[in-house]
């Protein structure tokens, strides 16, 4: 079956049960997931949290990003496909499809990454910043991986659900088992599911 081209997500909450303090209080870090899948709203409302934009245009987002360039770029990875998040219009493109497996080993062979229910690959174009930054782009990304990542994070806590940031892979071996285009690096993996 071919894999659905554009999946367009239901509009993210700007409210929830769970408060600020509450999210950072009970992040962790949880390795272990049991087989539930997510719904398109959880999925939505992560890729919300993570690069949705809050403003009249592209350049203002849920996260800061070094003179508002927003370099990210962020996947949703399921079990064999992997889906491009247009934050402009909160859709999911196709991508390429992959294998989780392949991601996990990639990532110095972390089996949990492909137990997930999905798995939000942030990827980077340090040359976007570094025409404005020079050589404090990588620095920048970097920063607003974080910003963008514990977003992430933190909304997955307040759905009560489980990630984990990774950041331990062969850079070369997860830009193949991602299929990102030259000048796309890869940044970080978070895989997320139900706690077990
Ligand atoms: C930059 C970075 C890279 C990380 N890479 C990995 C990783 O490759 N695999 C993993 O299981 N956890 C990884 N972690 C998660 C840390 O192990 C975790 O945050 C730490 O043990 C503290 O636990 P907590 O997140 O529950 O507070 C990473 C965290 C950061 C910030």
């Amino acid at each position: 079956m071919l894999p659905e081209q554009v999946i367009t997500l239901p509009t993210p909450r700007l409210s929830g049960a769970v408060s600020v303090e509450e999210a950072i209080g009970t992040r962790r870090s949880i390795r272990s997931f049991d087989r539930r899948k997510l719904s398109w709203e959880q999925i939505g409302q992560l890729a919300w949290a993570a690069q949705g934009i809050t403003g009249d245009d592209r350049r203002w987002r849920v996260a800061p990003s070094a003179g508002a360039l927003h370099p990210l770029e962020l996947y949703v990875l399921f079990s064999d496909s992997s889906y491009h998040y247009d934050p402009v219009t909160h859709s999911l493109r196709f991508h390429q499809t992959v294998d989780l497996s392949e991601v996990a080993d990639a990532a110095l062979k972390q089996p949990f990454i492909a137990q997930a229910a999905c798995v939000f690959a942030f990827s980077g174009r340090v040359t976007l910043t570094a025409k404005v930054y020079g050589e404090r782009a990588l620095r920048y990304v970097c920063m607003d991986l974080g910003h963008a990542a514990q977003n992430l994070l933190l909304q997955a806590a307040a759905l009560g659900l489980a990630g984990t940031p990774v950041g331990a892979f062969d850079d070369a071996a997860l830009r193949f088992a991602l299929k990102l285009s030259p000048g796309d690096e890869p940044l970080y993996l978070v895989p997320v599911g139900y706690p077990k």
